[in-house]
């Protein structure tokens, strides 16, 4: 069966263009992202790489370890790692991992054969200090993700996990957060010193708790 939320995260060892990765030791207490791509020297693919390297300062501030992964060897990224700089301007600055036998898109459920039998399909797992599986959102090979979206998931999952709160429709950093239904108006006055405001008994609003 396919991995689902709340799952704990297979560990594994796998080569990358950062040398050997041991999953578990190189997350260590950060939150992670294992991210798939299809295949090397492919144009969505390639666009999509540059802009993980771009973002890198957004994840490293957010604690988080990211880890692409796409089906052929390390020397294939090695050769493929100077056309993601040519192409976006930024240079691979995260392990890639070469997966040529499928043994980690097998393990994470990458590969979806009704799609195709060789290449993986774009995954998106993020995972948390606990090891357990926060979010996986599957694209297919035609369609590059929004990794602004990736952060912005981050952002929500981080901030629920240090308080009891979740986020609306459409949240972003910084906009108003919905206190948990399981948290008492006493026990929100307590929590919330901001205050809140009450649309529905079950939908109450206050500001972000850590800014
Ligand atoms: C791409 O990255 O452009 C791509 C890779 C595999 C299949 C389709 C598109």
């Amino acid at each position: 069966m396919a991995l689902q939320i709340g799952d704990v995260a297979p560990d594994f060892t796998a080569e990358s263009t950062a040398g050997t990765i041991h999953f578990y030791d190189y997350l260590g207490d950060s939150w992670g992202i294992l991210f798939s791509h299809p295949k090397d020297f492919t144009p969505v693919c390639t666009t999509e790489l540059g802009e993980v390297a771009r973002l890198k300062s957004e994840f490293d501030k957010r604690n988080t370890k990211v880890v692409g992964l796409s089906v052929d060897d390390v020397a294939s990224h090695n050769g493929w790692s100077g056309d993601i700089k040519d192409a976006t301007g930024y240079e691979l600055n995260f392990p890639l991992l070469g997966d040529p036998d499928h043994k980690v898109a097998d393990l994470y459920g990458m590969i979806h054969p009704n799609a195709s039998d060789t290449l993986t399909v774009r995954s998106v797992y993020v995972i948390g200090p606990d090891k357990k599986i926060k979010l996986e959102i599957t694209y297919p090979a035609s369609t590059g993700r929004n990794f602004q979206e990736i952060l912005r998931v981050l952002d929500s999952l981080q901030l629920s996990a240090s308080y009891s709160v979740s986020t609306p429709v459409n949240w972003h950093e910084g906009e108003d957060v919905i206190i948990a239904t399981s948290v008492s108006d006493e026990e929100a006055r307590e929590k919330f010193p901001k205050g809140f405001r009450e649309v529905k008994p079950y939908l109450r609003f206050t500001p972000q708790p850590n800014r």
